[in-house]
């Protein structure tokens, strides 16, 4: 990533989202009350904020439909909150029932929530947070939701869209290093359990789990129902950083000072992945606006048998959450 990151078009115009609804997780702060907040001003007609805390929840959803903008060019769209914590699969799987009984169609999914917590934690789960939060409850909510996505491409005769928020960071993964996984050792284990994994690798780790599960998920399953693909926004100017110890912390916003986009800006790169570009886009990682080709590692042998591991360990942890449509678990 340069020092001067480059500046970003704004979306094309007549985008109009009247009549879809949308899911945004992590709505609450950052990148995702931005997204949100494009979301309404494109006037998509049903907005469910997914919030770990209701009452922050609410509070955003005020400050929403406040928004002089929002009132000016979309008064009528329905904004809601729902309870989300993707540190548990109770809690995943509470959301999405919650959504099904309230709201038939699903358009756009941006699944945004995110952490990048340099302690080793473990969610209630026993997976390390950073994997849970980016990737684990990613996997499962997409699952969840994918019937109501497909049958709300059914029924309007376009693909329903799935972008999660990743990262570049996915580059930089641990396991190109010393602690390469070794043959016959599983991978979501190793990140549980192995010691010595840098604690600022384990963000990426848990980005590039998100990166192998939608290309693999692309040689499965084509792009004409659901179109899946993640994108990285560059350095964005949140209080994600906040959490980090303060010897980390200086740096980081030394960083950001120089070189941070604004979240608006984060918002427009999100939905050129969710709304913007098409199927050549399915399971593939956006640098900003543009789709880039898998970094080495991912391409590399050892990438390879990691994208299946992962696949084969996916579907055996969601399997025991959810039924599996047949082509996940089906030869490819
Ligand atoms: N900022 C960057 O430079 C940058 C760069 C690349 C990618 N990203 C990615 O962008 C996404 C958004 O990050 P951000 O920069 O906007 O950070 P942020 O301002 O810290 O926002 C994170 C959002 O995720 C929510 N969240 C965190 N843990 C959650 C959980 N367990 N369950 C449900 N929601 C949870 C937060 O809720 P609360 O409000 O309750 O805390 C908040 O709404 C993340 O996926 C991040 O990895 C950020």
């Amino acid at each position: 990533m340069p020092l001067i990151q480059p500046s970003v078009p704004p979306l094309p115009p007549g985008i109009d989202l009247s009549g879809k609804t949308a899911v945004v997780t992590g709505a609450t702060a950052g990148i995702g009350l931005e997204i949100s907040r494009l979301l309404l001003t494109l006037k998509v007609s049903n907005l469910i904020l997914a919030a770990r805390n209701v009452s922050k929840g609410e509070t955003v959803r005020q400050s929403l439909m406040s928004d002089p903008v929002v009132k000016s060019t979309n008064p009528n769209a329905t904004i809601k909150v729902l309870k989300l914590d993707t540190e548990n699969y109770s809690s995943v799987q509470e959301f999405a029932s919650s959504f099904k009984t309230e709201f038939t169609d699903l358009h756009l999914l941006m699944l945004n929530a995110g952490i990048g917590t340099m302690a080793r934690e473990f969610a209630s789960t026993g997976h390390e947070k950073n994997i849970q939060v980016n990737y684990l409850s990613n996997a499962l909510l997409s699952l969840a939701l994918l019937p109501t996505l497909e049958a709300t491409a059914s029924k309007t005769g376009e693909p329903a869209r799935v972008t999660w928020t990743g990262s570049r960071m996915h580059m930089r993964t641990s396991l190109t290093g010393k602690l390469a996984l070794k043959q016959g050792e599983g991978l979501l284990k190793h990140f549980d359990e192995a010691e010595g994994i840098p604690s600022y690798a384990r963000y990426g780790d848990s980005k590039l789990l998100g990166a192998l599960f939608q290309l693999e998920l692309a040689n499965r399953y084509g792009a004409d129902k659901v179109i899946f693909n993640n994108f990285c926004p560059g350095v964005i100017n949140t209080g994600m950083s906040d959490v980090l110890p303060i010897y980390f912390r200086i740096p980081v916003n030394l960083v950001k000072m120089i070189m941070a986009r604004s979240p608006q800006k984060a918002a427009w790169i999100a939905l050129n992945a969710g709304v913007v570009v098409g199927s050549e886009s399915h399971g593939q990682f956006l640098a900003d606006m543009s789709v880039l080709e898998p970094c080495d590692f991912i391409k590399s042998e050892e990438g390879q048998r990691i994208q299946k591991l992962l696949w084969k360990e996916t579907c055996a942890e969601m399997g025991g959450l959810i039924p599996l449509p047949a082509w996940m678990t089906g030869p490819n």
